[in-house]
């Protein structure tokens, strides 16, 4: 009976295990520097750009990590970490469609609640959310404050109540794109970030991800606003790391990738980790359908040129790929 075979490829979400992590040291240094700094009360807020399936949640999510002071995060760095560093709360926002920065505020403050309270041992009830955002609302329209000033007076409590445990906040808010009025969201940032700096909240930091018409509307909403984050522009990752992506996920399969199916993957890919994972993911199912070769006592699979074009095909014919342009 065939056997099935764990696929080590995750396409279409974020990487979870840090592992698997390829390339990106410069961007995971700066990431580390934002942490550095919000905890020492010198925050640089952080925006994160890039085209779609650039990588751009797994940097924030590796940076999340580094904030929680996690070890298999900061064991990507190749520098010294401080092994007595203190966490950063972080509160994830992740966007929808159709909503605002109601929703961005109430996510956060619910999140550090939680947060904080599941530090004390208390509970907290999911519903506060949605009366959060009822509150926040009411508040837009009787106009006692904007959305960001009324966020900063709930954070300095958050802020003084978790100073046994936590050296500061991340406020993490990923997929910004899917909030269709860029117009609202970038005013929304520059506020909040000139409300913290005002209210002396100096251990909060911002971390934004979106496409990169996030940085040209906040540049829109104040010349000064873009200059009040600092960007990560994400682009390709190298043919190396492509290769190193690929080599380190297949350790522990049965699987490997041939020279002439390892160049059509790279070559394929265009240093798009989405492609590699939708690609290699496809091309492990395909060499798992074929009897494996024996190698020394042991079962072998590899993956040839032939399987990365019939991945490719394959993943065309659903729609995940667009046939290569030129
Ligand atoms: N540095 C990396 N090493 C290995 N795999 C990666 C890396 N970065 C991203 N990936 C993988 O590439 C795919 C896309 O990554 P991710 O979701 O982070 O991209 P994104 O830019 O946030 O995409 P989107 O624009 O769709 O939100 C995922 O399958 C992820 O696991
Ligand atoms: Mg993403």
């Amino acid at each position: 009976m065939p056997q099935i075979r764990v696929n080590p490829f995750s396409p279409s979400r974020p990487l979870a295990d840090a592992g698997l992590f390829a390339g990106r040291a410069e961007e995971l240094r700066r990431g580390y520097q934002f942490v550095v700094q919000a905890a020492a009360g010198n925050p640089r807020h952080m925006l994160i750009t890039g085209p779609r399936g650039i990588g751009k949640s797994t940097l924030a999510l590796s940076i999340v990590g580094m904030s929680r002071v996690e070890t298999q995060y900061l064991g990507l760095l190749d520098v010294d970490t401080d092994p007595a560093a203190r966490p950063l709360l972080v509160a994830p926002y992740i966007a929808q469609v159709g909503q605002g920065t109601e929703e961005i505020a109430a996510t956060w403050i619910a999140r550090l609640r939680r947060a904080t309270s599941a530090s004390l041992g208390l509970q907290v009830d999911e519903a506060e959310i949605g009366l959060l955002i009822a509150r926040l609302k009411i508040r837009r329209t009787t106009q006692e404050g904007t959305v960001a000033s009324r966020l900063v007076g709930i954070l300095s409590d958050i802020v003084g109540d978790s100073r046994a445990f936590a050296d500061g906040v991340v406020l993490y808010a990923d997929e910004l794109d899917q909030i269709a009025d860029q117009s609202e969201v970038a005013p929304f940032l520059k506020v909040l970030s000139e409300q913290l700096a005002h209210e002396g909240l100096r251990n909060v930091a911002i971390l934004v991800v979106g496409q990169d018409d996030l940085a040209e509307s906040l540049a829109k909403a104040h010349p000064s606003a873009i200059r009040l984050f600092e960007q990560i522009h994400l682009t390709p990752l190298s043919d190396d790391d492509v290769r190193d992506l690929v080599d380190t996920a297949l350790i522990g399969t049965d699987t490997k990738a041939h020279s002439a199916g390892m160049e059509a993957l790279v070559a394929a890919a265009r240093g798009y980790p989405s492609a590699v994972h939708l690609i290699a993911h496809e091309a492990f199912t395909i060499v798992g359908s074929r009897p494996a070769t024996l190698d020394q006592g042991v079962e072998v699979r590899r993956i040839g040129a032939g399987d990365v074009r019939m991945a490719i095909e394959q993943e065309i014919g659903r729609g995940e790929m667009t046939p290569p342009q030129d």
